[in-house]
């Protein structure tokens, strides 16, 4: 029997009883908070492009660990902006490299407390900006890769309890597992970012890494947004080539790939809510068009709604903060778990 028999507001009418039939949950743990470090930085650098995000210090650097952490946050990705930039991207692999002092400061002060998650790509490092090596004005692939290996090596051994190849070399997983088991570093995952679509919502991204690239664009590596199946096919490589976690990205445009990736594998899936989403939302909020609390709650729910196991986002420490009140929260998280900190 349909209407008048069938009445679905019945099950909305009081907040107790929409909290008690919400299908989603989001909580500060499900967010990674990325991080700028810059070789430069004496005190936190603003990214004009980026309202609310700095090229760190090793300093400032530690205590946005220590606000995340304090706000239930556990986990963090590291992005490194050195000061020389050559062909070899020699500055990425250098044990004293800015992204490998970064890794052992934050793991030297906080321990097991916080997952580092270090960013394992070349553009950061090359003078060029591309993501691979560059002979003859092409990107090399195998080259590249076996590069990539070299990168996520000594990240590793400066501590990073992940890395996570964004470079979308063919071969790239398979490339960083051989090296990383042959350096006895076995138990260290690799969260792939499998699904990496050549977007213009990196654009801001490029302004706090100092990467955007010199000639040419990415689009012979990243993938072609018009394309849905072609994801599926760069998820399941990884897969094979043992990537313990993937990633999509961007989230904004791409919660169809989201949603159909979490159907179809079985390692978790994370979502990245990139610079360009981070920006908008931003932009529009500060013209008092949008709500930003409001906004971004709705939307990092439905990246969890989409299926995402975790949510990369610039708006980590702002979201976590808003998840403690229940005005913002939507009713969505339960109030005893909003805490993450231990005391
Ligand atoms: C580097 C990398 C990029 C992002 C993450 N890792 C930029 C790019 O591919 O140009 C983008 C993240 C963002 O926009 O927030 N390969
Ligand atoms: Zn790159």
């Amino acid at each position: 029997m349909t209407f008048p028999f069938t009445r679905p507001r019945r099950l909305r009418r009081t907040p107790a009883l929409r909290s008690l039939l919400q299908e989603t949950i989001l909580q500060p743990r499900h967010l990674v908070y990325p991080l700028f470090v810059a070789e430069k930085s004496t005190e936190p650098v603003p990214v004009a492009s980026m309202p609310g995000v700095f090229q760190h210090s090793i300093d400032s650097v530690l205590n946005e660990v220590a606000d995340a952490l304090k706000l239930g946050i556990k986990a963090v990705i590291l992005f490194g902006v050195p000061d020389e930039k050559n062909p070899e991207a020699t500055a990425a692999f250098d044990e004293h490299g800015i992204i490998q002092q970064a890794t052992k400061a934050i793991k030297e002060r906080f321990g097991d407390d916080m997952v580092v998650i270090t960013d394992t790509c070349l553009c950061e490092y090359t003078h060029h900006g591309h993501c691979g090596i560059v002979m003859g004005g092409h990107v090399l692939n195998d080259p590249s890769a076996e590069l990539l290996g070299k990168v996520a090596v000594s990240q590793a051994a400066a501590g990073a309890d992940i890395v996570a190849p964004s470079a979308m070399m063919d071969g790239q997983v398979a490339y960083i597992r051989d090296m990383l088991d042959d350096a006895g570093y076995e138990h260290i995952p690799i969260m792939a970012y499998s699904a990496k679509y050549a977007s213009n919502l990196y654009a801001p991204f490029r302004d706090a890494a100092e990467s955007t690239p010199s000639f040419g664009n990415r689009a012979t590596y990243q993938m072609d947004w018009h394309n849905r199946r072609e994801a599926l096919r760069e998820v399941v490589l990884d897969v094979t080539e043992c990537a313990d976690m993937i990633m999509v990205k961007p989230g904004l445009f791409y919660q169809d790939i989201l949603a159909q990736t979490c159907d179809t594998v079985d390692v978790p899936v994370f979502v990245y809510s990139v610079s360009g989403e981070y920006s908008l939302f931003k932009a529009a909020a500060q013209q008092g068009w949008l709500d930003e609390p409001l906004i971004t709650m709705e939307y990092l729910t439905a990246l969890r709604r989409a299926g995402a196991d975790g949510i990369i986002t610039y708006a980590a420490k702002d979201a976590a903060r808003w998840l403690q009140d229940e005005a913002t929260a939507g009713g969505n998280v339960p109030p005893d778990n909003t805490h993450g900190d231990k005391e």
